[in-house]
């Protein structure tokens, strides 16, 4: 038999998103354990328990520390790494004066690679185990993110991004070549390891109706794959969308026409939604992604987080980096609360990590394998310390439960917080 490892710490345990469940469904263990075996979560339950169940296993004390499932980043942009944080723009302009020159660079593989496993690498070390990517419309900037993941095992997501139109010369496709290029690409990798590929129209500004249909149609043919794009993050864009679709009923209609609209669909962002968008995205099923502090750092709006989830919609939390202003899931966490209390809402701490962890598995509809530690998933994890830094541990110290407890670190944690990384049982940081 393989070797066993039991991992000791206190645990959280979802049953559901505690929104809706409420928190106190959540089980917290302050002795917890997992066990791992083969890369896989054997069993979770108290630290007693599991010790009864395996005397002969490896243990491993993380004392107070929190084991948590890896983060997973539902929406994010890797070829933005190195211009993260830039100064001054609202979206079109930022695209322009900073995004559109920087992935211009990823046609050259050397430099897609180098980027790539930095981008990995922060991610890691910031706690994000699984992430779904954008790439450029460099087929080289597609293959660099798969391979520098599958160097460190990890699961992840993410497509070529496709535009044929308001993108300057170098960084255009056409119709029919995003069509063969992302089936290469998808062919190559879609369920290769431990990675998924996921057709990518960058948004309806930079894609003919043409563009659209040829992904549409790719999508139809292999409809286990998941699409993504952006949606109604701003009120320029919104505009923009309305001159160069005027037959269609709302933004969300030029996916709807084009074959874009589905159950695997992921919109980032989603926030000056209309009523008929709101109903078409939950009667189909598509999940709406929350990116908070790129919505904040850009300057795109408040995202109706109670609102959508009461109505029962799908929804995941992102990044969004380079427009999204860290590459820390606690921050988005904390940018999400600071977003929904300015909707009058404060969410619960239990809620905040289920969508930085369940939540945006759900999302990418890849909960039966990560985001849970439920046993039979892949074991990735992490081992947060809720007294990081003078600051915090001064906070937390006066805890009276488990979230008094986490929330300062949710609110003021970066990557000093991340103890220990492990992706399917191996420790990674
Ligand atoms: N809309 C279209 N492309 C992008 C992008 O790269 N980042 C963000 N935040 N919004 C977009
Ligand atoms: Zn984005």
């Amino acid at each position: 038999m393989s070797k066993i490892t039991l991992h000791l710490g206190q645990t959280l345990a979802f049953s559901d998103n505690p929104m809706i469940e409420g928190p106190d469904t959540v089980r917290h263990d302050s002795r917890g354990a997992i066990a791992v075996q083969d890369g896989h979560v054997l069993a979770r339950g108290s630290a007693d328990e599991l010790r009864r169940s395996y005397p002969a296993a490896d243990v491993e004390d993380h004392g107070a520390r929190l084991l948590l499932p890896g983060f997973v980043d539902a929406h994010v942009h890797f070829p933005q790494t190195a211009i993260i944080a830039s100064w001054g723009k609202r979206l079109i302009d930022w695209l322009n004066t900073y995004t559109f020159p920087e992935e211009m660079r990823f046609g050259d593989p050397g430099y897609a690679s180098e980027v790539a496993a930095r981008y990995v690498d922060l991610a890691l070390s910031h706690g994000t185990t699984t992430m779904c990517s954008y790439c450029t419309i460099h087929p080289e900037s597609v293959t660099a993110y798969f391979e520098a993941a599958a160097r460190r095992g990890m699961r992840v997501l993410g497509g070529k991004t496709c535009m044929d139109r308001n993108a300057p010369d170098g960084l255009r496709d056409t119709a029919q070549s995003a069509y063969d290029d992302s089936k290469a690409l998808l062919q190559a990798w879609h369920g290769q390891g431990r990675a998924s590929y996921v057709i990518t129209p960058r948004f309806s500004p930079t894609s003919t109706p043409e563009q659209l249909s040829a992904l549409g149609a790719l999508w139809a043919e292999h409809p286990d794959c998941p699409m993504q794009t952006h949606l109604s993050e701003q009120t320029d864009e919104i505009a923009w969308v309305r001159d160069l679709f005027p037959q269609a009923r709302d933004y969300l209609d030029t996916y709807e026409a084009h074959g874009l609209l589905g159950a695997n669909g992921l919109y980032g962002h989603a926030i000056h939604l209309e009523p008929r968008e709101r109903d078409r995205l939950r009667e189909v099923g598509g999940a709406l992604v929350h990116c908070p502090t790129s919505n904040t750092f850009i300057g795109s709006g408040l995202f109706d987080m109670a609102g959508l989830i009461t109505a029962g919609q799908r929804v995941g939390l992102a990044t969004d980096t380079g427009g999204g202003s860290s590459f820390s899931m606690l921050r988005t966490m904390a940018a999400a609360y600071e977003v929904a209390q300015l909707r009058g809402m404060a969410l619960h701490p239990a809620t905040l990590l289920w969508l930085a962890t369940e939540g945006s598995a759900h999302a990418l509809r890849i909960a039966d394998r990560v985001g849970t530690l439920a046993p039979g998933t892949e074991a990735d994890f992490i081992a947060l310390d809720l007294a990081s830094t003078p600051a915090i541990a001064q906070r937390s110290a006066r805890a009276s439960d488990i979230w008094e407890a986490v929330f300062p670190t949710i609110m003021m944690g970066d990557d000093r917080a991340i103890a220990g990384v492990w992706v399917m049982g191996e420790r990674r940081v």
